[in-house]
């Protein structure tokens, strides 16, 4: 049977890191505070503001919570945020997204001084990480590079595929792989043999959002498969984008939804929160 990559233990792993380096920064005087920005009341997203929230309360980082009703104006919402810009209290900024349709995400996004930007989101973000420079780096395919890298799986000179483009996930994860030294592919809905492609990955990760879409067929024998999918089956149980019954026979390492990639996005949103404090000072 394959390696088991556990999500649920290193994230605590690095959470519990997080929390010394917070404690040690606060006897420095350095305290760490997020701004977390809820926009509506739709239920998957409180879930995860909520579980944010936690995580910041567990680590020692103060979190201030802006739950705005759906009427909210996109002015409204950039005024909220040029103040946090201004706050030296502040360290970063995290508006919970999707954001109500009449509201440009892409506008607010722009708004996050980059300094703040603890989702890596921001055009400033991703271009210094697709030129090597430093910036924060979106949480779930950083929180990937980690799990494999805690697992001991090497990366450099690697067959790495991706399917899914992305903006959050799938390019992102391209740039760090490449960063990591993998030779990597992505491949979308409009890959031709897409069976052919992804079987050629030694560490497949599948970004697609179709639940139990990819079966053994798409996977070589002894391949890494990272699910970065998260779906309710037909029985309201969690699944992923990988039918991870079918699949683990056949690789050498696999992560289980939940319990895998899910709870390193939020490990690494504290990174990025405390990495912002203390460079502040
Ligand atoms: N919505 C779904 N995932 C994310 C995330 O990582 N950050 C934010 N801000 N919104 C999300």
């Amino acid at each position: 049977m394959p390696q088991i990559i556990n999500g649920k233990e290193i994230s605590a792993q690095i959470k519990e890191e997080l929390k010394e380096k917070v404690a040690a920064m606060k006897k420095e005087g350095i305290s760490v505070c997020l701004a977390v920005i809820q926009v509506g009341d739709d239920p998957a997203s409180a879930v995860y503001v909520g579980n944010k929230k936690k995580a910041c309360a567990y680590i020692g980082i103060t979190s201030l919570s802006y739950e705005l009703p759906e009427e909210t104006t996109q002015e409204e919402l950039l005024a909220l945020i040029g103040e946090l810009n201004g706050r030296k209290d502040v360290n970063g900024i995290l508006v919970q997204l999707p954001l109500p349709e009449h509201i440009d995400e892409d506008a607010v996004i722009r708004a996050i001084v980059p300094e703040k930007d603890v989702d890596g989101f921001h055009p400033q973000s991703v271009g210094a990480l697709c030129i090597g420079q430093e910036g924060y780096v979106s949480c779930t395919p950083a929180g990937i590079i980690q799990l494999l890298k805690r697992s001991g799986i090497e990366i450099e000179g690697k067959e790495c595929v991706i399917i899914g483009r992305s903006n959050i996930v799938g390019k992102p994860m391209a740039l760090l792989l490449l960063r990591e030294n993998g030779t990597v592919t992505i491949t979308h809905s409009r890959t031709k043999n897409l069976k052919e492609v992804t079987k050629r990955a030694d560490i497949l990760v599948a970004a697609v959002g179709k639940p139990k879409m990819i079966t053994r067929e798409y996977v070589k024998e002894g391949a890494v498969v990272i699910d970065v999918g998260i779906h309710r089956n037909e029985n309201n149980k969690l699944c992923g984008d990988v039918d991870y019954d079918d699949v683990a026979p056949v690789c050498s390492a696999i992560t289980p939804v939940p319990g895998g990639v899910g709870p390193m996005t939020i490990a690494m949103l504290m990174h990025n929160c405390v990495e912002s404090a203390a460079l502040r000072h």
